[in-house]
């Protein structure tokens, strides 16, 4: 079998057979397919789409393209969350602890920024001393200690998600829904949990542009997780705004502190809320959504949730006093304010815009070697929907870069306000739930 037939095959958009998808994964693990191979093969997948077999099989040979954990020595129903990525998108940090305050057992497995989304390991390691490279053992003895833990793959788990996803970062072969779906499903797959809520994003800052691609991934998943027998549910939701308000590492962990300590933004608390509630009953801890979702308030409420957090990163090796007095996180050298130029309502605040410009001060990885500065963001002041003046503040943004690398970015985020004389109907944050 020869690489380059298989390249040309889905080129002339015929069906991959599962023989020809297993010896395209094998060998780019193995070293012996290319980068400019598989990246040659992602791209005419992306143009030519793979049916549901060829995504079973491509999903398959993924996932055993290393371990395969088992969390059955985690006592009690083991639940994951994963996000496609968004901007500004923290979720993880605030409805991990909620969930697992509440009863559940959370092994979550989360991953680094993708293109403009940031990720929530870059996240946590804005937190001095916060180790996110657990071994298994580790992982299993905290889930049964604490009942939550969020860490990175373990070197051995998924290797072929590892290559290709770094490959699809750097050659535009994201926005696939049969690569995004493998990639997503092998993970949580190989990590061993029994229920699995997918957080599918939609809108200009995700990767799926309308809900029908997003329906469509959404789907294509759950079928996947339930043919083999995992508990699989997709929330769509709302990406054409940022997620709160704060976009960038320290200060969207600034904002999840916040927010399990209850002042979180609407849009965020209400994801959290919505999923978390699922989650529990994904669990087995509650037997509907509306009684979950009250346990939920509650433990937001009596400080239960930020406890669960503090746990985590004290079991995690972080500086506990960061959370406890989050005043302490460095904050960048330079700091801008940017006011309304009109009155009016802020219209379309452009999320794909406003995760580029966090990207080039410095929050994102333009390069793969690229490191990131915890303290650069963007901190919204207003959101989609709001009434502003003349001179309200609309954004702070936070870098160390000079003046000249960082003044057409400001301009540019300037310009990302629209700000009409009508109010625009702001969508709810949860679109859609696929069962
Ligand atoms: N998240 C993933 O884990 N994989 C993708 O391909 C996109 C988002």
């Amino acid at each position: 079998m020869r690489m380059v037939d298989i390249i040309i095959n889905k080129r002339e958009g015929r069906e991959l057979s599962d023989e020809e998808i297993r010896f395209f994964i094998k060998g780019y693990v193995d070293g012996n397919i290319p980068d400019y191979q598989a990246s040659a093969l992602a791209m005419a997948i992306l143009f030519r789409g793979m049916n549901k077999r060829e995504i079973a099989t491509l999903t398959d040979a993924m996932e055993h393209s290393g371990d395969v954990i088992d969390l059955s020595a985690i006592i009690g129903k083991k639940v994951d969350k994963h996000s496609t990525g968004g901007v500004g998108d923290k979720t993880s940090l605030v409805l991990g602890p909620m969930v697992a305050a509440c009863g559940a057992k959370v092994a979550k497995m989360s991953g680094r920024g993708l293109g403009h989304t940031g990720g929530t390991l870059d996240k946590l390691e804005s937190i001095p001393g916060m180790n996110i490279q657990l071994s298994i053992e580790q992982f299993i003895d905290q889930v049964n200690d604490i009942g939550l833990a969020i860490a990175g793959q373990t070197k051995s788990l998924v290797p072929a998600d590892k290559k290709l996803y770094a490959l699809r970062d750097v050659t535009g072969t994201v926005e696939s829904i049969p690569l995004i779906a493998s990639s997503v499903m092998s993970k949580k797959l190989a990590s061993g949990t029994d229920g699995i809520l997918l957080d599918v994003t939609v809108g200009n800052g995700a990767f799926m542009k309308t809900i029908a691609q997003a329906e469509e991934l959404a789907k294509t998943m759950v079928e996947i997780g339930r043919s083999l027998g995992r508990n699989t549910i997709a929330i769509i939701s709302n990406m054409s705004e940022p997620l709160g308000y704060a976009v960038g590492n320290a200060l969207e962990v600034k904002e999840a502190i916040a927010s399990l300590k209850g002042n979180g933004p609407k849009d965020l608390m209400e994801l959290c809320y919505g999923a978390g509630a699922i989650m529990l009953v994904q669990a087995d801890i509650y037997k509907d959504e509306v009684t979950a979702r009250k346990a939920l308030e509650e433990v937001v409420r009596n400080g239960e949730a930020f406890e669960k957090f503090r746990l985590m990163i004290k079991a995690q090796g972080g500086d506990e006093s960061y959370i406890l007095h989050p005043e302490k996180f460095e904050v960048s050298k330079d700091i801008i304010e940017i006011r309304a130029e009109r009155g009016g309502y802020i219209h379309n605040l452009d999320a794909l815009a406003i995760g580029v410009d966090a990207m080039k001060l410095g929050a994102g990885r333009e390069t793969l070697d690229d490191v990131i500065d915890m303290s650069a963001g963007i901190l919204l002041n207003k959101k989609e929907g709001d009434k502003v003046q003349v001179g309200d503040l609309l954004a702070t943004v936070y870098t160390n870069k000079t003046q000249d690398e960082y003044r057409d970015i400001v301009k540019h985020i300037q310009e990302t306000f629209i700000i009409k004389d009508e109010c625009p109907k702001v969508d709810d944050v949860i679109l859609k739930v696929i069962r």
